[in-house]
C-alpha cells in the first residue's frame, strides 16, 4: 500500500468515528445525555492515534515536500502542519472537559456542546483539506525517486511502538470503539 493510500484509510476510519461523534453531538443538543466514557475514549482515540501513528507519517512527509515549488501544495503543507498543533491542543481541552464531568463538576452542557462542536468540525475540515487539496497536489507532483527518498525518513514500521503490531492495536480498539458507542 502507498503511504498514501495507507493515510487515506486512516482518514476513512477517523470519519466514521467523527460522524458517530456528529450523532451524539446531535442527541446532546435535544437534551440527551450522552455516555461520557465513550465519548471521552471516542475523543482520545482519534488524538493518540494521530499522535501516536497518524500525524508522524503526515509531519514526514510534510517536511519532506514543503518547498516542492508548486505554491498551493506547499501553502497546503503550511496550514496542515498548523492544524496538527491546534488539533492536539482543541483535543485536549475536550478530554478536560469530559473529565470535569465525570468527576461531577458542574459543567453547563451548552458549553461542553459548543466545544465538541468545535473539536468535530475542526476535524472534519482538516481531513477535508487533506483529502480535498494536499493528496490530490501531492499526488500529482511528486515523483517516483521523491516517495522512494522520502521512505527512510519515516518511522520504521517494525518498530514495536509504531510498527504494524501497534496499528493492529489501535485497529482493534477501533472496532471495538465503534461497536459499542453506536
Ligand atoms: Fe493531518
Ligand atoms: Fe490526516
Amino acid at each position: 500500500m502507498t503511504l498514501l493510500n495507507e493515510l487515506h484509510q486512516d482518514h476513512v476510519n477517523l470519519n466514521k468515528l467523527l460522524a458517530v461523534l456528529g450523532n451524539k453531538l446531535e442527541k446532546l443538543k435535544q437534551g440527551e445525555m450522552p455516555n461520557f466514557v465513550l465519548l471521552a475514549d471516542a475523543v482520545d482515540y482519534i488524538t493518540s492515534y494521530a499522535d501516536a501513528y497518524h500525524h508522524p507519517l503526515e509531519d514526514q512527509m510534510y517536511a519532506f515536500f514543503k518547498d516542492s515549488g508548486c505554491p498551493e501544495l506547499d501553502q497546503a503543507i503550511s496550514e496542515c502542519v498548523e492544524e496538527h498543533r491546534q488539533l492536539k491542543k482543541s483535543s485536549h481541552e475536550i478530554i478536560e472537559a469530559v473529565d470535569c464531568i465525570l468527576s461531577d463538576a458542574v459543567v453547563p452542557m451548552d458549553q461542553f456542546s459548543d466545544k465538541l462542536e468545535h473539536f468535530i468540525n475542526d476535524q472534519i475540515e482538516h481531513l477535508n483539506l487533506e483529502e480535498g487539496t494536499l493528496f490530490p497536489l501531492l499526488d500529482e507532483v511528486a515523483t517516483e525517486e521523491q516517495w522512494k527518498a522520502l521512505e527512510p525518513h519515516l518511522p520504521k514500521r517494525s518498530d514495536p511502538l509504531f510498527g504494524e503490531k501497534q496499528k493492529q492495536r489501535y485497529i482493534d480498539l477501533y472496532s471495538e470503539l465503534l461497536r459499542d458507542i453506536q
